[in-house]
């Protein structure tokens, strides 16, 4: 390809998705056109997220979510704007975001055979200000084409057809895997096209960072306390490891599998399943990071096995480089 020609080829994220697509030739499109809608509820809340602060939006909405937080207004116009996208897409049955306490059940004349799971805005504590948050979202394939129900988004992560996220930082970019790697998207706001810039991201088998917040040290387990004790005082001699720990788990997760390295979000012994949710948090950033090479763990097993039995489920997570989860799961063997 010359550079004029790679230039006006554009990889727009639409068309990497109908190049998958090709490769399942039973398909009917209906995963693009999902896509398509979720892509656009990324976009508006892409464009809600950069004028907040002139728009008013910041700030409490004055509610609480289930999860006992107080909802944010970027975190009840996330979740309004992709329940909407999502179920005019007429190609999902049931969904379940952080926002809403109850699974949404679509109406029979919309639904589709896919069951989307969502965090609509990650990181709101970072909201106001002005610091990276994104959403973050799982698809999974209803069991049977029936009445949808709870045990259609009940499915361990391995089952997750897609799982992707959108960070709305200093560029908003868009990561995603249908279960053939990983490929990262930036949105050109001049085209208002996701064009492909990361094509298939692989994490080191390494990293040199640790992502956790030391300021719940004092709960932590005993393999957590080793684990970060060597990242700082490491016993072969290499150099201690650096900090990096934004609060959104979408940056945090996103620096992870760019630049390598772990993040943790241990269960303590105030909270044994710590904080991370299981369908919206955890599994999508566990599939993603498996699809780049590493790998996922609750301390007491893979990530994605895990079968959970509620909607707003919590598990530990440690996540990232495949050799510093491998250290992470031999502390945990060890103290088993
Ligand atoms: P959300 O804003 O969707 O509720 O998620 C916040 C999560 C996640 O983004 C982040 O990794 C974690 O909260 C940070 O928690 P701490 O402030 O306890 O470290
Ligand atoms: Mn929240
Ligand atoms: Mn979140
Ligand atoms: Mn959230």
């Amino acid at each position: 390809h010359s550079a004029d020609a790679q230039r006006t080829d554009l990889m727009t994220i639409t068309r990497f998705v109908l190049n998958e697509q090709s490769k399942h030739p039973d398909s009917r499109g209906d995963f693009s056109i999902l896509l398509s809608h979720i892509v656009l509820g990324c976009k508006f809340v892409c464009s809600a997220v950069s004028k907040a602060g002139l728009a008013k939006l910041i700030g409490l909405a004055g509610d609480t979510n289930v999860q006992g937080e107080e909802q944010k207004k970027l975190d009840v116009l996330s979740n309004d704007v992709f329940v909407k996208a999502l179920v005019s897409s007429g190609r999902t049955s049931i969904l379940v975001s952080e926002e809403d306490e109850q699974a949404t059940i679509v109406e029979p004349s919309k639904r589709g055979k896919y069951c989307v799971v969502f965090d609509p805005l990650d990181g709101s504590s970072n909201i106001d200000c002005g610091v990276s948050i994104g959403t973050i979202f799982g698809i999974y394939m209803l069991k049977d084409e029936h009445e949808p129900t709870l045990q259609d988004v009940l499915q361990p992560g391995k089952n997750m057809l897609a799982a992707g996220y959108c960070m709305y930082g200093s560029s908003c970019t868009l990561v995603i895997s249908t279960g053939n790697g990983v490929n990262g998207f930036t949105l050109d706001p001049s085209l208002g096209e996701f064009i492909l810039t990361h094509p298939d991201i692989k994490i080191p088998k390494k990293g040199k960072i640790y992502s956790v917040n030391e300021g719940n040290a004092k709960n932590w387990d005993a393999a957590t306390t080793k684990y970060v004790e060597k990242c700082k005082f490491p016993k072969d001699g290499s150099s201690p490891k650096s900090l990096r720990y934004i609060g959104s788990m979408v940056a945090d997760v996103h620096r992870t599998l760019l630049y390598g390295g772990i993040f943790l979000y241990p269960g303590d012994k105030k909270s044994p399943n710590g904080k991370l949710r299981v369908l919206y948090e955890v599994f999508p950033m566990s599939f993603l990071l498996e699809q780049a090479g590493g790998q996922a763990f609750t301390g007491k097993q893979r990530a994605l096995d895990l079968v959970p039995n509620k909607l707003h489920e919590r598990s530990p997570i440690f996540l990232g480089s495949f050799d510093d989860v491998e250290d992470i799961k031999a502390l945990y063997a060890a103290q088993s």
